[in-house]
């Protein structure tokens, strides 16, 4: 019998603090950076971001996101069998978040590593984990995408610092004998690592290079609408399915501009596109499994419903898995 996965919960965690566009712009004018909560909302569509506090570490978050998916699967943590974390900010070197998630839920059965894939990560983390299900060689996954994104903000540098916020998401995946995962579609260019990185690291104690995040963000722009484009047409073809039996998009939460243009190229109406990016700024890996569970438990994202997750960044790296829920 054909082993398929699919989602039988989802979860989310946000830090506590929240941060409106008027106080990082006030915050921002003491240093002596201009900006406007008007400019801010106006380009991006974000109002609001959460920012981590001192004990909301990444690994912290997503173990809070990840009880939450597995209570709404009704799993209890010795049940699970791998927990895959996608991050670009896990709280130390080594060992991996996964690692640090597995022993926060004592989940003592599940093997455990990170994926780094940035703003793509979760849908890199679920193409993964679909496969490591379908090959027989695990019953189940939690997959988790978390970010402390605030640690690696230039707040000099306004053209990226009110863009970014902190959280994380989770899904929990089971094996099933009917499709949860229709098709999965990754891909990445390499060649364009400059347009979105953080280019520093540790040497001999000592950090070498730029620790901050660095973007392009007009070249960033342009690259997400045309490759968040045709990735979607690629993984419903895939499916065998059309543009027009997708329930919802729940693309990579970056700019709201972003969004209704890969809407608008799939046909498909305000009503189905979740935007949650005014509220949780671009969380990177978080922002897809952020995004659905709040679909989710506002009730718009239903058992059977198919949805298009995608997600789009640093490497430059990009994909999409088309689900039933
Ligand atoms: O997660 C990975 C994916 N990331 C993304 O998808 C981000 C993609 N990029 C974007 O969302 C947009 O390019 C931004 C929101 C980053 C920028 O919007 P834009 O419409 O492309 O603005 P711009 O970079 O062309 O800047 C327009 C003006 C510039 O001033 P001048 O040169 O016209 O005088 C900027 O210096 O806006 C200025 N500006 C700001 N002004 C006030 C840039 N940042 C700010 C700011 N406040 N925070």
């Amino acid at each position: 019998m054909t082993q398929y996965s699919s989602i039988l919960g989802t979860g989310s965690c946000l830090p506590e603090r929240v941060v409106s566009n008027d106080e990082l712009v006030k915050f921002l004018e003491k240093r002596g950076v201009e900006s406007s909560a008007e400019w801010i909302e106006s380009r991006t569509g974000i109002q609001q971001r959460h920012f981590a506090g001192p004990l909301e570490s990444t690994a912290f978050l997503a173990a809070q996101a990840a009880s939450k998916a597995l209570e709404s699967a009704g799993v209890i943590p010795n049940e699970v069998t791998l927990i895959v974390v996608a991050t670009s900010t896990s709280d130390q070197i080594f060992p991996s978040t996964a690692c640090a998630v597995q022993s926060i839920l004592q989940a003592k059965n599940a093997a455990a590593f990170d994926v780094q894939a940035v703003c793509s990560g979760f849908v890199y983390a679920m193409t993964i984990a679909d496969s490591m299900i379908r090959s027989g060689q695990f019953k189940n996954a939690l997959v988790i995408g978390s970010e402390v994104f605030s640690r690696l903000m230039d707040w000099d540098d306004r053209g990226t610092c009110v863009l970014f916020g902190d959280g994380a998401g989770a899904v929990f995946m089971s094996a099933s004998s009917e499709p949860g995962v229709l098709a999965c579609e990754l891909q990445a260019d390499g060649d364009q690592s400059c347009i979105l990185n953080t280019p520093g690291r540790i040497e001999n104690g000592a950090i070498v290079g730029d620790p901050f995040l660095r973007m392009d963000g007009q070249a960033v722009f342009k690259q997400a609408v045309a490759v968040l484009g045709s990735s979607a047409l690629q993984v419903i073809q895939k499916a065998g399915i059309t543009a027009d039996q997708v329930d919802f998009l729940v693309p990579h939460q970056a700019n709201v501009r972003i969004l209704q243009a890969v809407a608008k190229r799939l046909k498909l109406s305000e009503e189905k596109t979740i935007v949650t990016v005014n509220q949780h700024g671009n969380t990177s890996a978080a922002s897809v499994p952020l995004a659905l569970d709040y679909a989710v438990r506002q009730n718009r994202i239903k058992k059977g419903h198919t949805v298009l997750l995608q997600g789009v960044g640093g490497g430059f790296t990009w994909g999409s898995v088309l689900v039933r829920m």
